[in-house]
């Protein structure tokens, strides 16, 4: 019984310190750096806001600069009922009564989010509570849409200009800037706005590093209903040419496309529903939602008869030095579809290879290899991630590699030494042939 306790311990404690240093990059890249978040009201006004509210305050106490934009047409419904809420939000013209209702809206969508980012997270003692300052003001000015097509648009409007100085300084003085989806006109008059809008105007004129939409989707969602975790600006063209997406996620496309054009450095679509979400995508390699930017990502894909010439090329100087097996173009040929290659813009820069022997139940990962200009990057781990989700699908109980030099790398991620008698009958008889000796290791999936 204690050994079993023991063992869940240990499983835990590696996993908590695999995860903690997987975060380690991202929390100094991001230390500093300027995050636009623009949160849908039907988080504000889920049981979920608490949660997400400490996840906030715990990016602030990481360093990073928040500047918050929220939605308010779940208050609208709330005020005056859905059938008017609906008339609002699908009407692009916002008479009197409606601006109204839009004031009231986000004064009350404001005070929720105050006082949720007011409150001391409870796994942070009292007196080391984050004393996270919020600010307001006026730092948009509108202007009206005027009449078009000769419709007059009354209060509705769009960003005229953002007071990027004044928000800035907030952020210098550690201030969390809170911005609702209204704008003053230079005579005084107050016009609504789109958050969508809103968020892009502010995320290009603070040069923000990201802008991160929080709604009740877990991501962009394809036509499989599937999460897309990762689109550059090629990709999210060629989708708005589709014309597959619905209207809000076509909006939340067109408005990644416009800000990575414009020099924000990624976009995420992320649920504010799910507990964790927005840390998990942040901080984690796999991400949660969709990551969006402008140059395509290092990503891992099945190998192609055509990758063949990359991949001798990478085994080459290896197979010279007596680290990997020799293999042929024709042994290549045969094999292809167990590679993967981790590729960017058209530039193979690794590949990892997954032998199934599927009586053992067991899978062999093998030829790992990143180039030398992309080696210590965390790509090699990737690579090994690729192999392991793959092998959980094919439900293989064990993952085993065959190592001459690279023995502590695997160790690290969590295999263990193995002898010759787990391997599989088939990769034994192998084993004893080719006379290398490499070290087995293996580890459960
Ligand atoms: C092993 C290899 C795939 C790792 O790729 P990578 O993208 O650099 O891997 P990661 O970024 O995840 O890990 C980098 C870390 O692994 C360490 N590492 C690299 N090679 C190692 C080795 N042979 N033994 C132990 N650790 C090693 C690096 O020093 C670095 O550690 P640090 O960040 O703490 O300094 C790459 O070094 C490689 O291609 N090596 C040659 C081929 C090989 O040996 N393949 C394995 C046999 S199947």
């Amino acid at each position: 019984m204690s050994t079993s306790t023991g063992n869940q311990d240990n499983f835990h404690n590696h996993r908590f310190v695999h995860d903690f240093r997987q975060a380690s990059p991202y929390i100094h890249h991001l230390n500093g750096k300027t995050v636009v978040l623009a949160i849908s009201s039907h988080v504000l006004v889920s049981n979920k806001l608490p949660a997400l509210a400490a996840d906030i305050l715990l990016l602030t106490s990481l360093g990073m600069r928040l500047v918050i934009i929220h939605g308010c047409s779940q208050f609208i419904q709330a005020i005056a009922g859905q059938n008017t809420a609906n008339s609002i939000d699908e009407n692009p013209i916002t008479d009197e009564r409606a601006l109204e209702l839009v004031k009231q809206a986000s004064g009350i969508a404001r005070f929720n989010l105050e006082a949720a980012l007011s409150m001391i997270p409870t796994q942070v003692m009292e007196h080391s509570a984050p004393n996270v300052r919020l600010a307001g003001g006026n730092f948009l000015r509108a202007k009206p849409l005027g009449v078009i097509n000769g419709v007059d648009m009354s209060y509705s409007g769009c960003v005229r200009k953002v007071d990027a100085a004044a928000i800035e300084e907030r952020l210098a003085h550690n201030q969390l800037v809170l911005i609702s989806p209204i704008g003053h006109s230079l005579s005084g008059q107050c016009y609504r706005l789109q958050v969508n809008e809103v968020a892009q105007a502010v995320a290009e004129a603070i040069h923000a590093e990201k802008l991160i939409f929080l709604g009740t989707q877990p991501g962009l969602l394809d036509e499989h209903q599937q999460t897309i975790s990762e689109l550059n600006c090629i990709e999210i063209s060629q989708l708005l040419a589709k014309s597959v997406m619905n209207k809000r996620q076509t909006e939340l496309l067109q408005t990644a496309a416009h800000v990575l054009e414009h020099g924000v450095q990624r976009v995420h679509v992320v649920s504010g529903l799910q507990d964790g979400s927005l840390l998990q995508e942040l901080f984690t390699r796999e991400g949660s939602g969709t990551a969006m930017a402008k140059a395509p990502f290092m990503r891992v894909r099945p190998a192609e008869n055509k990758d063949i010439g990359d991949i001798l090329q990478l085994i080459a100087p290896l197979e010279a030095s007596g680290i990997l097996l020799p293999r042929d173009s024709e042994y290549m040929e045969n094999h292809i579809q167990e590679f993967f290659v981790l590729e960017q813009d058209c530039y193979v820069y690794g590949c990892v290879a997954l032998h199934v022997y599927p009586e053992a139940q067991a899978g062999e990962l093998a030829c790992l290899i990143v180039s030398p200009s992309a080696r210590a990057r965390g790509y090699g781990e990737l690579l090994l991630a690729h192999v392991i989700k793959q092998a959980r699908q094919l439900q293989l109980q064990t993952l085993f590699a065959l190592s001459t030099h690279t023995g502590d790398w695997f160790v690290e991620r969590g295999f263990t030494s193995a002898t010759l008698t787990q391997l599989p009958l088939e990769r034994q008889q192998q084993y004893t042939s080719n006379k290398r000796q490499s070290k087995i290791f293996s580890r459960q999936l």
